[in-house]
């Protein structure tokens, strides 16, 4: 059942390549210029004519709503927020029959994220819900949604359902983007290109397996670990984090890399070791001097870089190499090697990767 794999966790992460194609199946066609997805085409509309986009939802879920939010300003140029469900239902919000909800949910059986949306509901809201559950109570209660693809997740650590909800997410934006023209053709174009291949790339990322072995083997003692990324890469930051805690019970935090010098720059010394988002698009030489100011303070550094990279290679003490992508997309293929670091270190330190103590798949109640 675990496909010859020692853990779910790892049979999932194996799965990307596959599951984002079984995802963007039938909706995606590069070839003709074209989305078509269902839940949009029927509600097109209500999305044009949306004031804002309200995403809710929790934990790695809400990390792809943050990645969302990035890419949906970016292409369509609607304003997005992005809640954790469990504030929003209970701030007194403000909603309203302009706006549009979207739900993010891999059970589709959170309590928060179904308690928002009800609440959302009662404020005239339209309701949009991405889950991987079939039938699932969020994507029954929604007005309409569209379906990650991502099949059976059984690791709690979520993987395939973070990429797999990312794809669908980039998907309506570029929809949303064609019908408001707010991308140029060949823009667009090119962006259904590069996502129709992103499987090939997510397969050769997953080529970072052994290197990521190594790098685990080196800091699977560590108390600590920080997680840096800057754009599109700052909620990748956030889910690395996520997910080296919930599995290897090991502190981590993730932050915007600019928000260091604030507050989190005083944690560094030798013991610390900082995991860096550093794609060659996108803020790399911002980011190349935040990752001076790591050294400076000696910090050891673990860098995420685009396959070639010469300048991150001489600061950092460990390099991932990674293919290479563009800006909004490259979530999908930075999280891969993340993935992976967090799973070798929980392995090593003997950790039941499937099952973390304290945590269960769905979280039904509050
Ligand atoms: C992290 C994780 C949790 C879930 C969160 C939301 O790996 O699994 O943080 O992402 O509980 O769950 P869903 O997506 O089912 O609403």
């Amino acid at each position: 059942e675990k496909g010859g794999y020692d853990h779910f966790m790892m049979k999932e992460i194996y799965e990307q390549p596959s599951v984002i194609k079984d995802t963007y199946r039938g909706r995606l066609h590069a070839h003709e210029g074209l989305i078509q997805m269902a839940g949009i085409e029927d509600n097109l509309e209500k999305f044009l004519n949306a004031d804002r986009i309200l995403i809710v939802a929790c934990g790695t879920s809400w990390h792809a709503g943050l990645v969302a939010e990035y890419i949906f300003e970016e292409f369509a140029r609607i304003p997005v927020e992005v809640e954790y469900a469990s504030e929003f239902r209970y701030r007194n919000p403000i909603i309203s029959s302009k706006d549009i909800v979207i739900a993010i949910s891999q059970s589709g059986e959170t309590a928060d994220t179904m308690a928002a949306i009800k609440l959302a509901k009662e404020h005239g809201a339209f309701v949009f819900g991405v889950c991987n559950v079939v039938g699932s109570s969020i994507s029954r209660e929604s007005h309409a949604g569209a379906y990650t693809h991502a099949g059976p997740e059984i690791g709690v650590a979520s993987t395939k359902a973070f990429t797999t909800q990312i794809t669908v997410l980039t998907m309506i934006a570029l929809r949303l983007a064609k019908a408001k023209g707010t991308l140029s053709n060949s823009v667009f174009h090119a962006y259904l290109e590069e996502l129709e291949i992103i499987p090939e790339k997510v397969k050769e990322a997953l080529e970072t397996n052994q290197v990521a072995q190594e790098i685990a083997a080196v800091f699977k003692d560590a108390s600590n670990c920080l997680y840096l990324g800057r754009g599109y890469n700052f909620p990748v930051a956030l889910e690395g984090a996520l997910k080296l805690k919930e599995i290897s019970y090991i502190h981590a935090e993730g932050y915007p890399a600019a928000e260091m010098k604030h507050g989190p720059i005083a944690l560094i010394d030798e013991h610390m070791p900082v995991v860096v988002i550093a794609p060659k698009q996108g803020h790399y030489d911002k980011i190349v001097s935040n990752i001076q100011e790591i050294k400076s303070r000696s910090g050891k550094i673990i860098a995420v870089v685009t396959k070639g990279d010469t300048q991150v290679r001489e600061l950092a003490d460990y390099v991932i190499e990674i293919p290479e992508t563009s800006d909004a997309l490259s979530p999908l293929i930075t999280t891969i090697p993340l993935q992976l670091l967090s799973y070798h270190i929980a392995v090593m330190r003997g950790c039941n990767v499937d099952q973390p103590r304290n945590l269960a798949k769905s979280v039904t109640v509050e």
